[in-house]
């Protein structure tokens, strides 16, 4: 195999890193990944990110999130979609803009799109400057208590937890579909059950050897019954779905 150019390298042996070792980053540096971030492919760059400093609010951030690793981080910022934002630049030109409207389908769409390459672009940066990370989707569930505690207006919507430290584990590649069926030449073709059965072993017996679902989830049983798990639907996931819709709704995101 040709050798990778180093941040390719980077982009391959990137893993979500779930225990850090305490060390400050500095504002400076932190400034960097931001800044990295915001060099991403953008629309209407209608995103922000806020730094969570203070120690009561992460600790309080961290029960909501059900997570240590809001504790454990060395930074924790909560990247979100910033409709409050774009909605000041279009009221300030006074004309009739899309965000009077009930239906603007494609810019929400593009505002998780470009706000989702704004955290990967600082995940990325991260791990060019030594650091590990974790995106964490416990805000996105627990919208209403974080918006309260970061005091976030109406149309900012947080989206992940970004956790950034030094990295105190080195796990192995996590499974991905193979290219093959991901990539389509011209036209779509579809996975046969065969296929879909591979990767589902080959998630098995990777997450199995790490022994990940063990480790993060404390999950027992197998990567198919975990999935199935987190995927059915009861009358709980129906309910939360739509107070998480109707939030949404509210907070100016139609999608
Ligand atoms: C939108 C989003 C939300 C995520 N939320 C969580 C989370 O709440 N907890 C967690 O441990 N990992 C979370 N992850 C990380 C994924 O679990 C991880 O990327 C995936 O298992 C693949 O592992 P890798 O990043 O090491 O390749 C999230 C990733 C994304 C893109």
């Amino acid at each position: 195999m040709r050798p990778k150019p180093s941040l390719l390298n980077i982009l391959y042996s990137r893993r979500t890193i779930r225990r850090f070792r305490k060390k400050e980053i500095t504002e400076d540096v932190l400034r960097l990944i931001i800044e990295a971030g915001q060099r991403a492919p953008c629309y209407y760059q209608a995103y922000s990110v806020v730094w969570v400093k203070d120690e009561a609010k992460l600790k309080e951030l961290g029960e909501l999130c059900d997570s240590g690793l809001v504790t454990q981080a060395s930074a924790v910022l909560v990247i979100c979609l910033d409709l409050h934002r774009l909605r000041l630049v279009l009221d300030k030109l006074g004309h009739d803009h899309f965000m009077r409207e009930d239906k603007y389908p494609a810019e929400s769409f593009f505002a998780i799109f470009e706000t989702a390459l704004l955290a990967e672009n600082m995940c990325i940066a991260a791990e060019v400057l030594g650091y590990g990370s974790a995106m964490l989707d416990c805000v996105l569930f627990e919208f209403e208590g974080v918006a309260q505690l970061l005091q976030l207006p109406p149309g900012v919507i947080p989206a992940v937890v970004l956790c950034m430290g030094e990295k105190d584990e080195n796990p192995p590649p996590r499974p991905r579909w193979p290219t093959d069926s991901v990539l389509h030449r011209d036209t779509y073709r579809d996975l046969d059950v065969s296929e879909v059965d591979r990767y589902l072993d080959l998630a098995e017996k990777l997450l199995g050897a790490e022994g990940y679902l063990r480790k993060y989830a404390n999950w027992n049983d197998s990567y198919r019954e975990y999935l199935k798990a987190r995927t059915s639907t009861t009358k709980d996931t129906k309910r939360h779905a739509e107070e998480l819709s109707r939030l949404l709704k509210q907070n100016g995101l139609r999608l």
